[in-house]
């Protein structure tokens, strides 16, 4: 939507000063994985590039993403306007940076930081970088902590459940910190707080909870997993600080459930990330990493940039990275307030729970989860079928609908689910063409030709 913009202004700008294209009848062949030796009129380009893309999914359409695809127009304006500013330039930009610092401001205090004088964060590209950024940091105190006691510090552990996202893999295995993954079941998705306990010990750096697991949107237990970590705490005095991965839930819970504790209101609640460009409701990519307080974060994990002859922190795994995102997150808390975001949320979770009940009347689907904390609804089918759920994916392809089917992590492999994620522009208007559209597409696969095919979950696209 903003790309396009942009382009059809240089477009007109371009024609104003050259004319018409001299390649429309062109036979030129166009290369396409060498670099090109001669330039090619950029209308041209645009015009090929533009046509190729017609053939991505329609965003809009898009029910497997939780990232937003549509904002303000005057949200967009501020993202067009300041595109080609690079934010690690503090110097230069130094009021980027400012919001970045009322945004983290604004979050810590969502988040119920304990201390509003005590706490430090940072945008990031995503959730992911959120993450690994927020875990590098405890397994940087555990190993100080370890150092000042003369213990070993060569084994560090983190644990999770296998209801996480593959971001947590992904640290453990890049940062060298062994996985210790609390298996779900074929018939529960999310982790058992004993199960935590059983795995932690000395060498463990930090805990982690999902709320809005990718896999089916629920939460995992983190009260009851914070009080028995408090418990071991208070007993055997190991102090386990849990990141809690709130990439969906960061943007809804503190609007839909404001007295559910889940953040820093608990005690062990260490760090959270979540994502602005899920339920944030920014376009891709901006991510928000909070830690409960300042000392969290080690010293030595930061760097300095010089800012106006002083020297700023920053920590980062990316040097360079946009400003319009996090300029464009500032517009949607200013513009929106809590009042808006609550509106928008209770609409969305409105419309999920309309989703689930007409898949669950219509007897053809089994909801395993009905939007009960974020706007996301997981069902299967209510008996067996002679084709899959990846079949009738297919199937309702044909209609525009992207809407991913695919088999549960390791321990619950055998259970294939599909997902729709209920955004703000899904409306109660689309949940009922796309209810009808599915039922439709799911009697077509009775009655028509059937082509099975098996997709997983960590095979290709469908779970993001
Ligand atoms: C629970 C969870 N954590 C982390 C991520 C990664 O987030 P991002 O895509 O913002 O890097 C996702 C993405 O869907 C997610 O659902």
């Amino acid at each position: 939507m903003v790309s396009s913009k942009v382009d059809i202004n240089k477009l007109r700008e371009s024609e104003r000063k050259f004319g018409k294209s001299h390649h429309r009848y062109s036979k030129e062949e166009v290369p396409k994985y060498r670099f090109p030796e001669k330039t090619m009129d950029s209308r041209t380009v645009y015009q090929l590039i533009h046509d190729e893309l017609n053939l991505d999914g329609n965003p809009d359409l898009n029910l497997a993403t939780f990232v937003t695809t549509w904002m303000d127009p005057e949200a967009d304006k501020l993202i067009i306007e300041n595109l080609h500013k690079n934010f690690i330039d503090h110097f230069e930009y130094p009021q980027v940076n400012n919001i970045e610092e009322r945004i983290v401001n604004i979050l810590a205090n969502l988040f119920n930081v304990p201390d509003k004088s005590d706490f430090i964060g940072t945008s990031t590209i995503g959730s992911s970088e959120a993450i690994m950024l927020g875990l590098l940091a405890h397994k940087w105190n555990w190993r100080q902590e370890r150092i000042r006691k003369g213990l070993p510090h060569d084994k560090p552990n983190i644990v999770f459940g296998g209801d996480t996202h593959v971001s947590w893999d992904k640290f453990a295995r890049y940062f060298d910190v062994e996985p210790r993954i609390i298996p779900i079941a074929k018939d529960r998705f999310t982790i058992k707080p004993e199960d935590v306990l059983k795995e932690v010990d000395e060498n463990t750096i930090a805990v982690g909870v999902v709320l809005g697991t990718t896999f089916t949107g629920e939460f995992d237990p983190v009260q009851e997993i914070n009080d028995l970590l408090l418990k071991l705490k208070r007993e055997k005095g190991l102090d386990i600080p849990i990141h809690v991965d709130a990439a969906s839930a960061g943007f809804i819970t503190p609007f839909f459930e404001p007295g559910f504790e889940w953040d820093f209101r608990l005690e062990q609640v260490s760090s959270i990330n979540t994502s602005g460009h899920k339920f944030g409701l920014v376009y891709p990519g901006l991510g928000w990493l909070i830690f409960r307080h300042h000392n969290l974060l080690p010293e030595e994990l930061k760097f300095y940039v010089n800012y106006l002859g002083d020297e700023m922190p920053t920590y980062t795994l990316n040097f360079s990275e946009g400003s319009s995102m996090i300029i464009a997150q500032y517009f949607n808390i200013m513009h929106l307030g809590k009042e808006g975001y609550r509106q928008i949320v209770d609409r969305m979770m409105e419309n999920a729970s309309h989703l689930a009940a007409r898949l669950q009347e219509s007897k053809e689907f089994h909801v395993i989860n009905d939007a009960k904390h974020i706007p996301v609804v997981t069902f299967r089918f209510a008996k067996d079928e002679d084709f899959t759920l990846f079949d009738l994916s297919y199937r309702v392809r044909e209609r525009g609908w992207i809407v991913p089917a695919y088999s549960l992590p390791p321990h619950a492999e055998e259970v294939t689910i599909m997902r729709v994620v209920v955004r703000e522009n899904f409306t109660r208007n689309l949940v009922d063409i796309f209810v009808d559209d599915l039922l439709n597409a799911k009697r077509a696969l009775k009655t028509g030709s059937i082509k099975t095919s098996q997709r997983s979950a960590r095979e290709g696209h469908p779970v993001s």
